[in-house]
């Protein structure tokens, strides 16, 4: 393990600060990030799951190339890339359409390619053409020709598995995430689809991280509730991988009703309440857990919660082995969730929290000892705004040297980047850093309409190097 600093936020977060002489002139500081996996869903390939198969680009998109690398430039190393299991397998235990894999499989090739994991998902809520896994009845077409249902096994899903993980049994940036949010069936019977996937994907020969959801559309808050049925508590922990190498897949949302529908965060959200009983259970069983969705809207108080999340989940390193933020994709528009980048700038979620969890270095860590730091953006309550830049950075398993500098940030129109640019990367709120041409960007407010020459100038857009503004 490698040393981990503790730090106080400039969100109001109190925390022990065992760096207090190098930190205390700085509104803002920097702490090391242990957690391994840090990035964001790409949607779009799911979309309208009733019109199948569907046409590419009328009723759902792939993710695009310059959204993750767009990520990648800023530290994201993961990128959960859902699709639909009927899409790509167009009838149980048949063969894969050889469009919509070869563009699944373009995708993650350029996501792997370029050192980031592709976290792969049927987006099927444990069903396929509406039938849940394990259940059904198979009648005969000729004497029920417009009954849809049809039964679908455990058998069926592990083969579906078998074939797809044979594909990326050579690719070690490739994550297979099961199934996503199983619901409205048995907790008893989500373990034995899960338990039939890790199985077929062992007998492909693939040896990569698989992540393993649970029931009631997998989530912390109620791991150990028993409205659905039996309690995930009591029947995931018997999930059995022969190469022990999986995790389970937690999806958490910050809303009233946790269910990501609502654009308010809870009032009152206490991090310890919904994930601690979780954390210590998988601290007990030495198994660890992905958070593969969270998601909140441009609220303060969602910005407090999830800084709080994401600071829980980073401390409880030995439990969590990383996220992915709900979401980034091409057909979002407004979605009130939406970080994906555009011309008009970037999401607040990603430029007030998300950028302060990912390791400034978009490669995946090759050894567990490597550490990078953080920086925590101030938030507009603070009265001096200030950011920290960080000029140099050694990092080592058992030393890290640091030199930051700091500056205000830029008001209107003011400069805040560009080549050469030695003052802050950071603009005064409203305003965030738009950028200009390689010698400049101002601060400017997200409505202004920038007019790119080229998509590598707007992958450039309005952040400095090292991912701050
Ligand atoms: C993805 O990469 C693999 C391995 O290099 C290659 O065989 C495959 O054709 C590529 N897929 C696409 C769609 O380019
Ligand atoms: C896991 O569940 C299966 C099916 O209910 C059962 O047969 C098996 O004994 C259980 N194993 C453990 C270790 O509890
Ligand atoms: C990221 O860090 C690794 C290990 O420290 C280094 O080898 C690599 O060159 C860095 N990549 C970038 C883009 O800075």
């Amino acid at each position: 393990m490698h040393t981990r600093e503790r730090y106080k936020v400039c969100s109001g977060h109190e925390r022990t600060n065992t760096m207090k002489g190098h930190l205390l002139l700085l509104s803002c500081v920097s702490i090391a990030l242990s957690l391994t996996y840090h990035g964001v869903n790409e949607a779009g390939a799911e979309f309208a799951p009733s019109n199948l198969p569907g046409a590419n680009n009328k009723d759902y998109a792939f993710p695009t190339t310059s959204s993750i690398d767009w990520f990648i430039a800023r530290g994201g190393n993961v990128f959960r890339i859902p699709f639909l299991w009927e899409r790509l397998q167009p009838s149980l235990n048949g063969a894969f359409d050889a469009t919509y894999f070869g563009l699944l499989d373009s995708i993650v090739n350029h996501t792997t390619k370029a050192g980031a994991f592709a976290l792969i998902e049927p987006h099927n809520y444990i069903r396929y053409r509406g039938t849940p896994i394990g259940q059904g009845v198979r009648h005969s077409m000729h004497r029920y020709p417009l009954i849809l249902l049809q039964s679908v096994s455990t058998n069926d899903f592990k083969s579906f598995w078998k074939s797809l993980a044979s594909r990326y049994a050579d690719n070690h940036r490739v994550i297979f995430g099961l199934m996503n949010e199983p619901n409205g069936v048995k907790t008893e019977d989500v373990r034995a689809a899960m338990q039939a996937g890790i199985e077929g994907i062992r007998s492909s020969g693939a040896n990569q991280l698989i992540l393993v959801p649970g029931n009631a559309w997998t989530g912390a808050h109620s791991w150990f509730d028993s409205w659905y049925g039996t309690s995930n508590a009591q029947v995931m922990s018997n999930i059995t991988d022969p190469l022990n190498n999986f995790a389970y897949d937690i999806h958490q949302y910050f809303d009233g009703d946790y269910s990501g529908t609502n654009r308010d965060c809870k009032n009152g959200w206490n991090t310890e309440s919904v994930f601690g009983k979780l954390t210590q259970w998988l601290t007990q069983r030495k198994v660890k857990a992905f958070l593969s969705e969270f998601g909140f809207s441009q609220d303060e108080n969602c910005y407090h919660i999830a800084a709080n999340v994401l600071d829980y989940l980073e401390a409880h390193s030995d439990a969590w082995s990383g996220w992915t933020y709900w979401a980034a994709g091409p057909w979002w528009g407004d979605y009130m969730y939406s970080v994906e980048p555009s011309g008009n700038g970037v999401a607040d979620q990603w430029r007030r929290v998300l950028s302060n969890y990912m390791k400034s270095n978009g490669s995946v860590p090759t050894s567990k000892s490597s550490t990078t730091t953080k920086t925590l953006n101030p938030t507009s309550e603070s009265t001096t705004r200030q950011t920290t830049v960080q000029t140099t950075q050694i990092t080592s398993s058992t030393s890290q040297v640091q030199t930051t500098v700091t500056a205000a940030c830029s008001n209107h129109y003011g400069q805040c980047g560009g080549k050469n640019w030695n003052g802050a990367f950071c603009c005064e709120a409203p305003y965030i850093c738009i950028f200009s041409n390689d010698w400049w960007r101002n601060a400017m407010f997200a409505r202004d309409t920038v007019h790119y020459h080229s998509p590598e100038e707007q992958n450039e857009d309005a952040v400095g190097s090292d991912g701050s503004f």
